[in-house]
């Protein structure tokens, strides 16, 4: 079973592909039009020894963290995150808390399809693995709900709009799409307040936006159990995401401790 899930990771990460010399960070075809011209832009820049992009080098400790977006993995979210999904799931299993798990924002499905292994893995049968998300990318910012995402650019991220077909295919290339998996589709403004959701064990929001993380937050936490976890991708890197998690906390009383995944993500277990 371990064997299986660390392959699982490896490949779901493409971190077998740097081992291998074949990884392919993301190409210009998935960048918005900014980045576009900001890339051959800088390129002549760093000729000169000057630059005004962010330069990661794609390596095995990059993509353990998560901090570059792979041209064809899975998941962007790095080895740590997903160790610390299982990490989450087994203790979880192992305390008996009630409950399914759930990503809100799942991208290509690396993170989910990682989830319902771990649950077969360990040969549990009752819980689901839900996948909510558009599955065409993120919102244009709504000023008059959460003026918190002014100026946020995500929705202009072509590489973030992926469909539900390709999502249900990715899980089907591991074997792992059957009735233990349910798609949610829609904005989660639209589509969490009425989710056919009982109860949860497992939070993972990974929607970046203020509006994302506050809409789950507001329609999910309360359905998750005692002794579950709630996990946030994007609390260090997305100035709003952290904001809303912030003022959440606040306005429900929540003290329980946040924990360090990596540079980028945290998570609690909710007392
Ligand atoms: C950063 S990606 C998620 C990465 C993914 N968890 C992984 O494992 O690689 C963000 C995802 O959230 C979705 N999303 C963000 N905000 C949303 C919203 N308000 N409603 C529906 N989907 C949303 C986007 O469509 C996108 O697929």
């Amino acid at each position: 079973m371990e064997l299986y899930l660390d392959l699982l990771k490896k490949v779901l990460t493409d971190l077998h592909r740097i081992e291998k010399g074949e990884y392919k960070p993301l190409t210009q075809s998935g960048l918005s039009w900014k980045q576009k011209f900001l890339v051959p832009f800088d390129k002549l820049l760093r000729r000169n020894n000057y630059s005004i992009c962010k330069h990661i080098v794609p390596s095995i400790a990059a993509r353990s963290a998560g901090i570059d977006w792979p041209a064809s993995a899975e998941t962007m979210i790095g080895l740590k995150r997903l160790d610390n999904i299982q990490f989450c799931i087994e203790q979880i299993v192992a305390n008996g808390v009630k409950g399914d798990l759930i990503e809100t924002g799942v991208w290509r499905g690396g993170a989910v399809i990682f989830m319902r292994a771990v649950l077969k893995a360990h040969h549990v049968t009752d819980r689901v693995v839900w996948a909510a998300d558009s599955f065409e990318g993120l919102p244009k910012p709504d000023e008059s709900r959460y003026v918190q995402d002014k100026g946020d650019t995500h929705h202009r991220y072509e590489i973030l709009n992926v469909s539900l077909d390709e999502v249900k295919y990715n899980f089907k290339k591991y074997d792992l799409l059957d009735d233990q998996v349910k798609f949610i589709k829609g904005w989660f403004k639209d589509s969490l307040p009425g989710a056919p959701i009982k109860s949860l064990a497992l939070l993972r929001l990974d929607g970046d936006m203020y509006e994302s993380t506050m809409d789950a937050l507001v329609n999910l936490y309360p359905k998750l159990s005692r002794g579950g976890y709630v996990i946030v991708d994007d609390f260090n890197t997305v100035k709003a995401c952290r904001l809303a998690v912030e003022d959440f906390r606040t306005k429900q009383g929540i003290k329980d401790e946040i924990m360090p995944i990596d540079n980028e993500s945290i998570y609690w277990k909710k007392s």
